[in-house]
């Protein structure tokens, strides 16, 4: 094959000009709300992640692979709330399990029987012993990174730079940051993301490259030299919020190896990978058991609900009443009657052949358009997530992602999406999630909305 077309950035900015404008044409409704909501929501938005120039889409509602904005435009939804809503939308038996527990009541701060069968579920999956709910990713990560602590008596945590796991102080730490300040990469820095996070915290935080188990290898030692041993490792098996970047064969069987030798405990945050991508998540995608593992998202199947697993030992700090893993709305009679009927109606294993079938169409149908107008890119998925790459080479971690992505491509294929039906999380750093209601037809329409961005580009 030839080497990449060279995209002309002059191109680029004509089209996402004109299809900015066609957008904005097509969401004056959004636009009026927005006027509205900014008085008095901040920036308009329930969440920073929501904000976007000139104003954000409001949705009105959603069924099956459909959702619908304020504007009544109709697309077919990849985004899915950001990759919780692999269920689809109103799901029948998602609707029936909630409607029949609002009649019998929604919230004791008592446990309930569906907690109990929600947790011997996770353990078959997870094959991990032990279970405590929670409300959402950030809360699963910041306890479980509690309990890492109180389990070993240590301080220091260590994340893979680029990854992000939640909006707690812990792990706001470098993340989004410009290639020219990511640091060497035996010594990457530990920077704030965003502002009100004490430095104190920040330096606690240290990260190191995925996919190089020997640079954590070589971190790790240095930590324990200077006196400053971590209690956790806390990563993505997968990397999903970079597109996807998948371990390398090996790597995550090193990291095993690393963190058991040194005695540290091992997260596995798979708030976006559990469920997602097979019934016992990345954990069982990829045959290595951690410490711990924290999920959320597609756990409740659209309520907020996360959960925490773990080993007899990890777990023992919390049985022993050492660390207070609590919470008013863990268990809520609502989220987990919404998990369980998710676990055993929805997440099934013919389920997951769907979803293995459909992510294998899309990924062949985007790499047959990038093949077909030798786009400098490629196409990567596994089960409900995938993305189209937009860069030359593979993307391996954050650096190569950071120095290879071509933003300006990514950002003009959310606008050819929004513009042609599909509707897709906004951001450079994200992927598609397909839902169990989604067919072949909804796939195809993705592939003929990134068709035309191919040979609008090369043209
Ligand atoms: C891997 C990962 N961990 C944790 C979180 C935080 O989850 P939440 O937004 O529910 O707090 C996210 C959110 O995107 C995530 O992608």
């Amino acid at each position: 094959m030839s080497d990449p077309v060279t995209l002309d950035r002059a191109r680029i900015a004509e089209l996402t000009a004109r299809e900015a404008a066609r957008l904005d044409e097509r969401t004056k409704g959004s636009g009026a709300l927005y006027e509205r909501a900014r008085r008095t929501l901040a920036a308009g938005v329930a969440s920073s992640y929501q904000m976007r120039d000139p104003w954000p889409i409001y949705l009105d509602r959603g069924r099956g692979a459909f959702v619908w904005d304020v504007d009544g435009n109709r697309m077919v939804d990849f985004h899915n709330g950001f990759g919780s809503m692999v269920q689809g939308h109103a799901h029948p038996a998602i609707t029936k399990a909630v409607a029949a527990r609002m009649e019998f009541g929604t919230h004791f701060a008592a446990p309930t029987e569906d907690g109990v069968v929600v947790a011997e579920e996770l353990k078959r999956r997870w094959n991990l012993p032990k279970w405590r709910y929670v409300n959402s990713g950030s809360e699963a990560t910041m306890d479980a990174i509690r309990i890492a602590r109180a389990r070993t008596g240590r301080d220091t945590i260590v994340k893979i730079f680029g990854s992000y796991h939640g909006h707690h102080d812990y792990v706001m730490v470098s993340i989004g940051v410009p290639y020219g300040k990511i640091g060497d990469r035996d010594n990457l820095a530990s920077l704030p993301y965003g502002a009100g996070i004490p430095q104190s915290v920040v330096n606690m935080t240290v990260p190191v490259p995925f996919n190089d188990a020997e640079a954590m290898r070589r971190r790790i030692e240095r930590l324990i030299a200077e006196g400053r041993p971590p209690a956790c490792v806390i990563m993505e098996p997968a990397m999903m919020n970079l597109g996807i970047v998948l371990p390398e064969p090996g790597y995550l069987e090193a990291v095993r190896e690393i963190t058991h030798k040194h005695g540290i405990v091992l997260i596995f945050d798979e708030v976006k990978t559990g469920l997602c991508i097979a019934a016992g998540g990345a954990t069982e995608r990829f045959g290595v058991r951690p410490d711990m593992v924290t999920l959320a998202k597609a756990l409740g199947a659209g309520l907020p609900m996360g959960a925490i697993g773990g080993t007899e030992e990890v777990f023992e700090v919390v049985e022993n009443g050492s660390v207070y893993q609590v919470g008013t709305f863990n268990g809520n009679p609502l989220g987990v009657a919404a998990a369980r009927a998710n676990l055993f109606e929805v997440m099934t294993p013919e389920a997951y052949a769907h979803l293995d079938a459909l992510n294998d169409h899309m990924v062949r149908g985007c790499q047959a358009v990038i093949d077909k107008y030798n786009l400098p890119g490629y196409a990567i998925g596994v089960a409900a997530k995938g993305c189209v790459t937009f860069s030359p080479i593979k993307v391996v971690d954050y650096e190569s992602f950071k120095q290879y992505q071509d933003g300006e491509v990514a950002d003009l294929a959310w606008l050819y999406n929004l513009n042609r039906g599909v509707f897709m999380t906004p951001g450079r750093e994200e992927e598609w999630t397909l839902s169990v209601q989604h067919t072949v037809e909804d796939c195809d329409l993705f592939i003929n909305a990134f068709e035309h961005l191919a040979r609008d580009l090369t043209s």
